[in-house]
């Protein structure tokens, strides 16, 4: 059965996980303490219940907790080497663990088996940190909380941290937390209750504070050509700065991008002391490994041409970088750990917004958010006082602290398509379906564009939530709508690197039955459709410096003169063709195209399905249920061939095996002697 201590710890960290006001994502942690009969005494034993490393509070379950003998906790305190060799202390937790010991113990937890109190909570509230960060922060705290809540000059997380804030609660009796310096605030209790709410007390008396207190305009006079675009103006051009960007903060690793336009960014922008403030960089430390210490900021208005901004941002990127190794050379010692890149992970564009980038989706999304946290923070700092984060050496200390690098060694190793955005067309059903599952599956952030939105947007509902995959409305044949779902997915995950042209569809007549308007939709959807959609994106990869894939899924029947195919099989020789130039023209940038001609994919087919397959199968003569089967019949292999095995040929193709290919159609047909390439 569950301690209560455990279920009341879990419902109070998912309660203030829940309020992005409390926490900053994935930060904080909150601990109980209680007892338990020792199944090997049947004494009863003191625990420590406490959030381990990684995860969220909001999501926090029991699974999530770490649980640790106290006395044995707390007897390190009599073996401590001193703060030079704090660090050592993170694995003898691991011989204080009481039975499995559940997650790995975090660097706090020292701070919430040290504290003597039953129910301890670490938080990083915006509001809170405001204080923390303020120039006279100490004297604020005094001023905001008299002696309730106890300042706490910086130190980085650790043992030493947790022993100078036990010491301080004893020196306080009367105290119901700390304003951590730099850092965030620690809030006790004897009851879970009590915690909960004397963290609820700082966080909103540090914000009401502010309210009440804080000068007007505490980011400077609005700068003059620096206000927001309007929003149509604005994701116009963040779409056309976006591959850009991305090449910038892509140059060491290949990123995924996070784009916001949120009225906190834009204000922030557009106020005279955006400047001298992001220089400051950002003031949690948990956030250093996801932000850097500082972003990339555009420094021309809102009303600058994407030309001058792109040119602009070139001279910036190489000055950023150049800071950085300066920033890195200045305090690395030969035990650091080597440099992890030098490009901003966080540019800011004044009138535009905020783009963020990570190793997924996900992780350049908090990114963002984080930076959007420190935003909030400089408001508050600035509001009451000055915004003084920590020193940079001690920034250093955190973004390159050994434990931090040994979390990073022990990562799993990336999928083969981690990274790598793709953007499948008619991806809604069939054999775009198939490779967008695939391409997922195998890591890729992907863009599922179809003529029906909706099946689009549920395809991609059925993959994951949209930091994996979206869908968009878009008819491949429509130029306005090609270059729409472009910047969708430029706009998403930061660019794209791996482009599919499967949208299609099928009418079975002979020549003479072929009207114009067959004949014209055929191509419109294939070979025109695939042109447009290969042309707005080649713009993009061209731009991003990164290389990339188109493929086209072809069809046996571009090479096979089947009967009743006129219209379909041409304009499918037109899209083989395309591949063998498109190959030829792009391969000076790095991008490789490639295509699959699949065959009898009747299983999942919208084409089969939606009348093609009738006709098909009254052109073979058999029933048309037995069509698949009949297709397999047909082939070397005998065996029949489902949307799965296109996808997997995709892959092949741009999975990290065929780096070499290009102008290549990959049969995927069971064999077909009559399609065979030569
Ligand atoms: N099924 C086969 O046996 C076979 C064989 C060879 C080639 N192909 C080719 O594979 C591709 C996919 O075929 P499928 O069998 O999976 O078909 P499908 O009908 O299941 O899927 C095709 C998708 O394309 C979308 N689409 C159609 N017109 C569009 C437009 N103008 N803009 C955007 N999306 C559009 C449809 O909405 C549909 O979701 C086609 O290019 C087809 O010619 C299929
Ligand atoms: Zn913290």
């Amino acid at each position: 059965m569950t301690n209560p201590a455990v279920s009341d710890l879990i419902a109070r960290s998912n309660r203030l996980g829940a309020d992005p006001k409390n926490t900053n994502y994935a930060g904080g942690n909150t601990s109980a303490k209680g007892s338990e009969t020792d199944p090997v005494t049947g004494e009863s034993i003191d625990l420590l219940w406490v959030k381990g490393s990684g995860g969220d509070l909001g999501t926090l379950t029991e699974g999530g907790l770490a649980v640790l003998r106290l006395d044995r906790m707390r007897a390190l305190v009599d073996v401590y080497p001193g703060v030079d060799r704090e660090d050592e202390m993170v694995a003898a937790f691991d011989y204080c663990l009481h039975g499995k010991g559940g997650a790995a113990p975090s660097i706090d937890t020292a701070m919430h088996g040290l504290v003597d109190a039953a129910h301890v909570d670490h938080l990083h509230p915006d509001s809170g940190i405001a204080i923390a960060t303020a120039a006279d922060g100490e004297a604020l705290t005094k001023q905001i909380f008299g002696d309730t809540v106890v300042w706490v000059p910086w130190r980085r997380p650790g043992f030493q941290l947790g022993l100078d804030i036990a010491a301080i609660k004893m020196a306080n009796p009367q105290a119901i937390g700390c304003i951590l310096g730099g850092h965030g605030i620690t809030a006790w209790g004897d009851t879970s209750e009590a915690a909960e709410a004397n963290s609820l007390r700082i966080i909103e008396t540090a914000s009401a504070y502010i309210a009440t207190n804080a000068r007007p305009e505490p980011f400077g006079p609005a700068l003059d050509g620096y206000a927001a675009l309007p929003a149509a103006e604005r994701r116009a051009k963040a779409a056309a700065l976006a591959p850009t960007l991305r090449a910038i903060a892509s140059r060491d690793r290949r990123m995924v991008g996070h784009y916001t336009d949120s009225p906190a960014v834009l204000d922030f922008l557009a106020a005279a002391e955006h400047p001298r403030l992001a220089a400051l960089g950002t003031s949690c430390p948990d956030h250093f490994l996801r932000t850097k210490v500082k972003p990339l900021v555009l420094d021309l208005p809102a009303t600058a041409t994407v030309e001058e901004a792109l040119a602009r941002l070139g001279e910036l990127h190489e000055s950023y970088r150049a800071d950085y190794q300066a920033y890195y050379d200045r305090h690395a010692t030969p035990e650091s750990p080597a440099i992890r890149g030098a490009d901003p992970l966080v540019i800011l564009v004044p009138g535009v917004g905020m783009f963020s980038y990570g190793k997924d989706k996900q992780t350049a999304r908090v990114a963002g958010e984080f930076y959007l946290n420190a935003i909030n923070v400089m408001r508050g700092a600035e509001g009451l006082s000055r915004y003084a984060p920590i020193d940079e050496s001690e920034k250093f200390r955190i973004e390159y602290w050994a434990l931090e690098e040994a979390k990073l060694q022990r990562l799993p190793k990336p999928k083969p398509l981690a990274t790598r955005i793709a953007l499948v067309t008619g991806a809604a059903s069939g054999i775009g379906r198939a490779t967008a599952v695939k391409l997922a599956a195998e890591g890729a952030c992907v863009v599922i564009a179809d003529l029906d939105g909706a099946k689009a947007a549920a395809a991609a509902a059925a993959i994951g939530s949209s930091d994996v995959a979206i869908g968009v409305t878009a008819d491949v044949t429509d130029e306005a709508a090609v270059q729409a779902a472009v910047d969708a997915a430029v706009l998403a995950f930061g660019g794209l690197d791996l482009v599919v042209n499967n949208a299609g569809l099928s009418l079975s007549k002979s020549l003479l039955e072929t009207t114009v308007a067959d004949w014209d939709l055929q191509h419109d959807v294939m070979a025109r459709g695939s042109f447009l959609v290969s042309k707005a994106a080649a713009k993009v990869l061209i731009e991003q410096k990164l290389g990339g894939d188109i493929v086209y899924i072809s069809s046996k029947n571009s090479i096979f003169a089947g009967p009743n195919n006129i219209a379909y099989s041409a304009t499918k020789a037109d899209q083989a063709h395309q591949v063998r130039l498109l190959a030829a023209e792009l391969g000076q940038h790095g991008v490789k195209v490639n295509g699959v001609n699949p065959d009898g994919v009747v299983r999942g087919s919208g084409i089969f399905a939606g009348g093609w397959g009738a006709k098909r199968a009254a052109v073979y003569g058999v029933p048309e249920e037995e069509l698949g089967a009949y297709y397999a019949q047909r082939t070397l292999l005998k065996r029949e061939v489902l949307p799965e095995h296109c996808a997997n040929a995709v892959f092949a193709l741009c999975g990290p095996d065929m780096t070499h290919t290009t102008g290549l159609h990959i049969p995927v047909d069971a064999g077909v002697a009559a399609a065979f390439l030569r």
